[in-house]
């Protein structure tokens, strides 16, 4: 028999254990794409707009937004109505229509990453009004979470492989599917191998990156025309772009992607979370200080 001191051992192990499978497995970046995007977002907000954010944030968050990026996955299986707006799936095609791919799974339109990009923007807009029936907190936290969600290119992918989850492939030597490569995967090789397994450094990284490497680009990143509703529907556009070119290029049922594909995949996903970050920020300062001088657009020196 076991010693009852041994029992308790085990079962503490397999605690542990449980506690440490990653459960952001399904779709999204990770917790640390998520946390990126948010970071560099509150980098680029207004004095107006973090004072917003503040106020809407829930107190577990801190004062934080990057604390609550992940709270959407965290939910989705609660709030199983929400589980479509994470991503959109064409129909094996290298283009997305928002008339013909917007919609969930019962053909419901505007359920997907690019309708929920837009209505929780347009809800946003009745901060401070005192009849606003939205809980404007979720709406925040979807929304931050959404922006970062179009932007990962499998979030726009083919139907008939759930944007690359039932394309299994080998991580190095380890298995795994397409879709898990492209939210964590790369993201994790990339900080152990380029930046000491220290997420801050990371984000420092990429930060630094926009301010030398591609701050003539960011302009480009926030040309949105469109006064009101965001330009949710181009970045997603360039994500199912990104997914033929890059994600799926090259890969079939059981491929073993090593050195060859992470060297030229991860500039993609640093600049991607890049992108992310700063139209987050654009978002958030247009409906929050509408009234700033600069249209919202972030500033890079
Ligand atoms: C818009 O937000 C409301 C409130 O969360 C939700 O019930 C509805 O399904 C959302 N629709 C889309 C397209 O995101
Ligand atoms: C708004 O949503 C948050 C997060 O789900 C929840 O904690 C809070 O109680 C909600 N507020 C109201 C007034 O329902
Ligand atoms: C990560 O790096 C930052 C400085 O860039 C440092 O302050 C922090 O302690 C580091 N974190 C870990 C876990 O080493
Ligand atoms: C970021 O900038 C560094 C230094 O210029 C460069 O070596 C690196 O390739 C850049 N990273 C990406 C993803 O472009
Ligand atoms: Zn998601």
């Amino acid at each position: 028999m076991m010693r009852r001191s041994h029992v308790l051992l085990l079962i503490l192990i397999s605690l542990l254990f449980l506690s440490i499978s990653p459960p952001w497995e399904a779709e999204a970046w990770g917790k640390e794409g998520h946390f990126m995007v948010c970071k560099i977002a509150e980098g680029y907000l207004t004095e107006r707009t973090s004072a917003a954010v503040a106020d809407l944030l829930p107190a577990s968050a801190n004062g934080d937004l990057a604390a609550v990026c992940s709270w959407a996955d965290e939910i989705r299986f609660h709030y199983r109505w929400s589980s479509p707006l994470h991503y959109i799936n064409t129909p094996g095609v290298c283009t997305y229509k928002y008339s013909r791919d917007c919609h969930n799974s019962k053909g419901v339109v505007d359920m997907c990453v690019v309708g929920a990009i837009n209505n929780y923007t347009e809800q946003l807009y009745s901060y401070g009004d005192s009849t606003s029936s939205y809980n404007l907190t979720e709406s925040l936290m979807f929304l931050a979470h959404f922006v970062g969600d179009v932007h990962q290119p499998l979030h726009v992918g083919f139907e008939a492989d759930e944007g690359g989850n039932t394309i299994i492939v080998h991580w190095y030597r380890r298995k795994t599917n397409l879709h898990h490569v492209w939210d964590v995967s790369i993201i994790e090789t990339a900080m152990r191998d380029f930046y000491g397994d220290n997420l801050t450094t990371m984000i420092d990284g990429i930060k630094m990156n926009i301010t030398n490497g591609w701050s003539h680009d960011v302009d480009h990143w926030e040309n949105c025309p469109n006064k009101r509703a965001t330009c949710a529907n181009s970045y997603a556009l360039e994500s199912i772009h990104l997914s033929c070119n890059y994600a799926y290029k090259d890969v079939e049922q059981d491929s073993t992607l090593g050195d060859e594909y992470f060297f030229s995949r991860y500039p993609v996903v640093e600049k991607r979370i890049a992108q992310a970050g700063i139209r987050l920020a654009l978002i958030l300062n247009r409906i929050f200080d509408g009234s700033s001088s600069d249209d919202g657009k972030v500033l890079v020196q």
